[in-house]
């Protein structure tokens, strides 16, 4: 059965389709590759096209009969969506918007769409559950929430069911060393404090004093939800949107001390001012996921993620 990838040359989405393929299904790659890399398509073709061209998303379509689609092409930066808005909304939400309509128009009903933990905003409440209020306070977690939006529509025009999946922070890399975190440009803090260790970046910059939680899930894990998001809906599940994460959270410091520990090299680094807008903390309830794909995290203790991210630095 295939299934169309779209933005599967990155990070996560080669994850996605190497677990896919695993599972028995074919993945077509189709990605841009404005952030993504040819040599992380492993697992299934690629089709080299924009998801804002109409016409070489229906071609790709119309040339590999996807059955289902995993959809997690986007601009991911969110400093830089304050920074360039209209970038986020033509991407996330034009680009969105062109593939749920080539969908509807070759009549594809199954969509795994990667959401965002930034669509809550501030929480007023930890561990956050889907049912939290939504009030994104950047433009990429708008974008996330528009596009979410979007899918009842397109479910009562169109019976198109999916499952939008909430993402914390993605993070670790594949056990074999094949692929990993690969962002051109990187902010995300585990690979920056390693590289910061390797003496491949310059040191680390912390906002605030370090004390601000997160919630890391290990990209192998979310690669499996995926793949049991897509059989809830191939054995006709209703829509759902679900948290994805490790259900608990480390602090900036806990995860800089994970990081010497595992490398035996000290994160040289720097305090700067915290931007008052940043939660203190941001930690999952995964419950949902839990009950409904039968989904537990199985790779994300900070010590596995720590470990298989700074072998694939390393290499
Ligand atoms: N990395 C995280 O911690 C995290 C957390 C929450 C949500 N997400 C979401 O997960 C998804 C994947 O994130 P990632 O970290 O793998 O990012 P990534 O940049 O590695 O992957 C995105 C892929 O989409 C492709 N792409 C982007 N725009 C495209 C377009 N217009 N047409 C075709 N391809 C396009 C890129 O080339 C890239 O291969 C994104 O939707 C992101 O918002 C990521």
């Amino acid at each position: 059965m295939t299934v169309l990838v779209v933005g599967g040359a990155g990070y996560i989405g080669s994850h996605v389709c190497k677990q896919l393929s695993a599972s028995g299904f074919s993945p077509v790659v189709y990605d841009n590759l404005q952030s993504g890399h040819k040599e992380a398509v492993k697992w299934g073709t690629l089709v080299e096209g924009d998801l804002l061209d109409e016409q070489t998303l229906e071609k790709a379509f119309k040339s590999h009969s996807p059955t289902a689609v995993i959809h997690l092409a986007s601009e991911i930066d969110c400093r830089e969506s304050a920074i360039d808005p209209g970038k986020f909304y033509r991407n996330n939400v034009v680009g969105s918007l062109t593939l749920l309509q080539v969908m509807a128009c070759c009549k594809v009903q199954a969509l795994v769409f990667s959401s965002t933990a930034a669509v809550y905003g501030m929480p007023n409440q930890i561990p956050i559950t889907e049912d939290h209020p939504c009030q994104p306070i950047n433009v990429y977690g708008k974008t996330k929430k528009m596009v979410e939006e979007m899918l009842p529509d397109f479910f009562k025009a169109h019976q198109m069911r999916s499952v939008s999946l909430r993402y914390f922070n993605a993070a670790g890399a594949d056990s074999s060393g094949l692929i990993g975190e690969a962002h051109r440009h990187e902010t995300h803090l585990i690979p920056l404090a390693i590289l910061a260790a390797l003496g491949k970046k310059p040191q680390l910059q912390i906002f605030g004093d370090g004390t601000a939680i997160r919630d890391y899930v290990h990209v192998t894990d979310l690669a499996m939800a995926h793949v049991k998001a897509l059989q809830w809906l191939l054995k006709g599940g209703e829509s759902l949107t679900l948290n994805l994460g490790s259900g608990r959270g480390y602090s900036v410091q806990e995860v800089i001390a994970m990081v010497e520990k595992q490398s035996g090299k000290p994160v040289p680094h720097q305090k700067i001012a915290k931007n008052p807008s940043d939660p203190d903390a941001l930690v999952a309830s995964i419950e949902k996921a839990r009950k409904l794909l039968d989904w537990t995290p199985e790779h994300s203790e900070l010590s596995e993620i720590v470990s298989t991210a700074l072998r694939w630095h390393s290499i």
